[in-house]
């Protein structure tokens, strides 16, 4: 018996699949952890909240018109929200507090948005540590309108404060600035130093976001010219650069070509108002294409 059923079924799973390949969209799924972490910067130690033990924390990475289903567990002491930067359609949960020990899942439905969004913490004394890249790459099957690069890398320009942030401390100014969560050599502190290690005649695409909460920063690479290519989740008309400026909570994604002689450059972050503080990091190339 059946076997036109088994037909029916046959051709309805096949067409069902054949629509998930043509819209293309696909469920995303994160688990977060808030919990208090302890870090050592400034030649001190002390304990902060982080979502998976790291600063930053994970990067999300999804396609255009993809969901994302972020299931974000507090395991910390405080109350805590999160805020999708950026993000167009709606989010459920915008005014959602996570109390210590419950858990709340963000669904968050992409529309047109592209290239990088950044999510975080929504008071001001858990956004210095709590935060993260918010990647959208192109859908399935479509491509870059610039040339393809040979890898894309997240920088996040963060801050670090001395005292212990807690729900009853408002931060004032920062002790230091961050690149990707290691504050660099300026502070006499043997921090680390941020390294981004390219190949010689290759291309990259950097996601940069200011996530640093009041200050307009100041972004360059020494000898190298960038290519904007795309702001605040939306390709840009090419330009050239040698410095960015990015308005907090901003983001810039540039291309940076290889191309100067094989050795280390300076990376270097400063907030634009006072020139006291900067971060640096390192850009070094290695020659494993061989020439
Ligand atoms: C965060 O940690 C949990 C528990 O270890 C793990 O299941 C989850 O995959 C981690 N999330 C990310 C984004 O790394
Ligand atoms: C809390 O997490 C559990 C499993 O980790 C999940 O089944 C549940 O739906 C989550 N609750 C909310 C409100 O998101
Ligand atoms: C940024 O400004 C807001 C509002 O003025 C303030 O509440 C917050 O503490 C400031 N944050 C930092 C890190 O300076
Ligand atoms: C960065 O800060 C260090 C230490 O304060 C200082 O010596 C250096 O001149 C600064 N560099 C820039 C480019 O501002
Ligand atoms: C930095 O490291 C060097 C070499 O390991 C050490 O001599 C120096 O005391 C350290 N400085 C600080 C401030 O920790
Ligand atoms: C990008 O977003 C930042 C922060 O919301 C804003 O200050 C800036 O004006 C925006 N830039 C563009 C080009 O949309």
């Amino acid at each position: 018996m059946g076997s036109q059923k088994q037909a029916f079924i046959l051709l309805s799973v096949l067409s069902f699949f054949n629509f998930l390949l043509l819209s293309g969209a696909d469920d995303v799924y994160y688990e977060f952890i808030l919990q208090e972490t302890e870090f050592t910067k400034l030649c001190s130690t002390k304990t902060v909240l982080t979502v998976n033990g790291s600063f930053p924390g994970p990067e999300i990475r999804a396609r255009r018109d993809d969901t994302v289903y972020v299931n974000v567990h507090n395991q910390g002491r405080f109350a805590v929200s999160i805020v999708w930067e950026g993000i167009r359609d709606s989010i459920n949960g915008v005014n959602e507090l996570i109390q210590p020990g419950r858990n709340f899942t963000y669904e968050i439905e992409l529309d047109d948005e592209i290239g990088t969004l950044w999510w975080h913490a929504r008071s001001a004394w858990a956004k210095a540590t709590v935060y993260g890249a918010f990647v959208i790459l192109p859908a399935a099957g479509e491509e870059y309108p610039f040339p393809a690069p040979t890898s894309d890398h997240a920088i996040i320009l963060g801050e670090w404060f001395r005292q212990e942030l807690t729900e009853s401390v408002v931060p004032g100014q920062p002790d230091a600035y961050a690149i990707n969560g290691h504050l660099g050599e300026s502070y006499g502190c043997n921090d680390t130093s941020y390294q981004l290690q390219v190949d010689y005649q290759g291309l990259y695409l950097l996601r940069l976001i200011n996530a640093v909460a009041n200050e307009t920063m100041v972004f360059a690479i020494a000898q190298h010219s960038l290519t904007i290519v795309g702001q605040n989740a939306s390709y840009a008309q090419r330009s050239f650069s040698n410095s960015l400026t990015l308005a907090p909570g901003q983001t810039v994604d540039v291309l940076l070509s290889a191309s100067q002689n094989v050795g280390q450059y300076y990376i270097t972050a400063r907030s634009s108002s006072s020139g006291r503080l900067n971060t640096t990091g390192i850009l070094y190339y290695t020659t494993s294409t061989g020439f």
